[in-house]
């Protein structure tokens, strides 16, 4: 299936601790469950020939979880920065990242940097991991640097348009989301992606992320082709009378 295939898909992944909670499981185990779900919806799209994964892997907003948990999050990302790379260069995956990077552990940010550098000639789908991410935030970074430049005078306040904005982003060439998912049947968007999903199809589903894999993406992928974007104007053919 690629007729009618989301460009850009955005997931946010999310109800790891419910899905153990509900097997009597620790929240531990069901964050490592949460990476095989990585593994293989990552793999999936690139075989099924998406051009970009967004994945919003650690907000924020998440660091006001308990120190235990957040260091057990940021285990399990260098742990997946470093085994994944046999993966990611096979199936010819660029890796991006989005977010206040600065904010991660030295470690973290080290295999993080190692595993773009490796994969930056590939051509295949752009695997981009939202880390230490928030919506809110990437646009008030924007308006700051922004502003630096209009103080330097390199910019009129009256020419600042969408696009400078955009330009401003954390990943300026970033398309936006043809498609987020979310998992766990939450119906917010938790400070993700808020300036790009504004013309972003939404797909929301019971499943928890842990147990999210190709049937899911197909189920999404089938309401998305059934979708009629207008983007606030009318369908081609509709606009007689
Ligand atoms: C998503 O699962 C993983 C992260 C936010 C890092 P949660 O940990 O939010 O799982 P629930 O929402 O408590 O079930
Ligand atoms: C959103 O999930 C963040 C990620 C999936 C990384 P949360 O579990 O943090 O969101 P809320 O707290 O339910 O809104
Ligand atoms: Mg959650």
């Amino acid at each position: 299936m690629t007729e009618g295939l989301p460009g850009h898909v955005a997931i946010i992944m999310d109800g790891n601790g419910r899905w153990a909670a509900a097997r009597g499981l620790s929240r531990t185990r069901g964050h490592a469950a949460g990476v095989e779900s990585v593994r293989v919806v990552t793999r999936t799209c690139a075989k099924k020939g998406l051009r970009q994964l967004t994945l919003y892997a650690f907000s924020e907003e998440n660091w006001k979880r308990p120190k235990r948990e957040v260091e057990l999050l940021m285990r399990l990302l260098r742990r997946f920065l470093v085994r994944e790379r046999p993966e990611i260069m096979e199936n010819d995956i660029r890796l991006t990242a989005i977010g206040r990077l600065h904010r991660l552990p030295a470690d973290v940010r080290r295999e993080l940097e190692k595993t773009r550098e490796m994969s930056e000639g590939n051509r295949g789908m752009v695997l981009n991991l939202a880390l230490s991410y928030g919506g809110r935030q990437e646009l008030l970074d924007a308006c700051r640097a922004i502003a630096h430049r209009v103080r330097a005078g390199e910019l009129e306040p009256d020419e600042i348009t969408e696009e400078t904005i955009t330009a401003h982003l954390y990943q300026p060439d970033m398309p936006p989301p043809d498609l987020l998912i979310r998992t766990a049947g939450e119906m917010r968007f938790s400070n993700f992606l808020l300036w790009q999903i504004s013309y972003t199809e939404l797909h929301v589903t019971p499943s928890c992320w842990p147990e999210f894999r190709e049937e899911h993406l197909d189920e999404a992928f089938e309401s998305y082709a059934r979708r009629v974007r207008k983007f606030g104007g009318l369908v081609p053919g509709t606009a007689s009378g």
